[in-house]
């Protein structure tokens, strides 16, 4: 049933999914009629907590493929892999004749990250309703907030989370690896950041190169610079129509990936309602950073990340048993922002024999 074309078709489809910082950490193989799913360890961000952005990011790949193979007729079943060794596959699809198709899987080339200023008309009961059903048949939960002064707490938190990026030196190092400043770097790589696609303006993208160097960043750091600017993005936040947490129940590869597929599914059914969807990692990514790897933040990190979290879950009370996978604003917006379609070819994606 799965021909070498219907594979690449497949395979075109997945790579349109998101990624934490676009890195694309996927790889895809055709064997025995099944596509197998693999990570890509030179693109997976070496300070994700347990890879959770990762794993998120490929299940995200896997749920494009399942709502992709409908068009074809075909029933994806997935099964995730216990294996330790990451050079095997960790989920593989298998496919079987005769399924509805979704609707869903016309929303996969539309779908896209919208960091623009939503509008704050609240998001309806019976759309909100339609969002959360789209996530059942995950082992994943989600939780809402529409209230105003919940989005500014969500923001205060967020802005007093994400100026350690710039600050504490193994994330500062990373961020720098992945963002594109030239037109040559985004041609050469095919992933990681661009500036466009952040939306960020010229004047503010030279300023940006000269933080790559650590003693300028420092200077700037101290002069509290990195904390305004995390300021200003993050009254986002306050700029949208609901903004919801998605959960797992545990913290382990796979509850990542099937959250990665919840997300996926949401996303797509905030598309296809005419909704605009911007995630925030931070908060999700450094409380499991915290409790995953203790010593990683220096103390003062640690007791500001820590600070948040009892705001943070009286927010999302049902959530205080769950774990946190990624928070996302949703919202309605005047304006579409374009797509971001850097991506990887797809021939390099797709796993070789010597990639074992
Ligand atoms: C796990 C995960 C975490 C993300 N975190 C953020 C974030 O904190 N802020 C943000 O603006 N975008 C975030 N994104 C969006 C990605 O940057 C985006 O998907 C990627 O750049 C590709 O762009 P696209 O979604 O428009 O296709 C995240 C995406 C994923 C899957």
């Amino acid at each position: 049933m799965l021909t070498e074309e219907l594979f690449l078709t497949l395979v075109e489809q997945a790579s349109l999914a998101p990624s934490a910082d676009n890195m694309q950490p996927w790889e895809f193989r055709r064997q025995n009629g099944s596509i197998e799913i693999y990570c890509a360890p030179l693109r997976m961000l070496p300070t994700d907590a347990m890879c959770m952005f990762s794993w998120i990011s490929i299940g995200a790949a896997i749920q494009n493929i399942v709502l992709a193979a409908t068009e074809y007729d075909l029933a994806a079943e997935v099964t995730y892999k216990t294996i330790e060794n990451t050079t095997e596959p960790i989920a593989v699809i298998t496919f079987s004749a005769g399924v509805t198709k979704s609707t869903l899987a016309g929303f996969i080339r539309m779908r896209n990250t919208n960091r623009n200023p939503f509008r704050t008309d609240s998001i309806d009961t019976g759309r909100m309703e339609r969002l959360n059903r789209s996530v059942t048949t995950f082992e994943a939960a989600i939780h809402w907030t529409t209230d105003g002064n919940q989005f500014k707490q969500m923001a205060y938190m967020d802005a007093h989370s994400s100026y350690i990026r710039l600050a504490h030196k193994p994330l500062h190092d990373e961020l720098f690896h992945i963002l594109r400043f030239t037109p040559e770097e985004i041609n050469e790589k095919r992933y990681g950041l661009t500036f466009e696609s952040l939306e960020v303006p010229p004047i503010a993208v030279h300023f940006a190169k000269q933080l790559r160097y650590w003693s300028i960043n420092q200077m700037i750091s101290n002069a509290g610079i990195g904390r305004l600017v995390a300021k200003r993005l993050s009254t986002k936040l306050m700029k949208a129509g609901g903004i919801c947490l998605i959960t797992t129940p545990n913290r382990n590869r796979i509850a990542y990936m099937e959250a990665g597929r919840a997300i996926e599914q949401l996303w797509l059914t905030a598309t296809a309602e005419g909704l605009s969807v911007q995630p925030y990692g931070v908060l999700p990514q450094y409380f499991t950073k915290k409790d995953i790897e203790p010593d990683f933040f220096p103390l003062r990190y640690k007791k500001a990340i820590a600070a948040h979290e009892e705001p943070f879950y009286s927010i999302f009370p049902n959530a205080k048993d769950e774990f946190p996978a990624l928070v996302l604003r949703l919202g309605w917006v005047d304006k579409p922002s374009p797509r971001s379609d850097e991506r990887l070819p797809i021939e390099e994606i797709i796993r070789k024999e010597s990639n074992k």
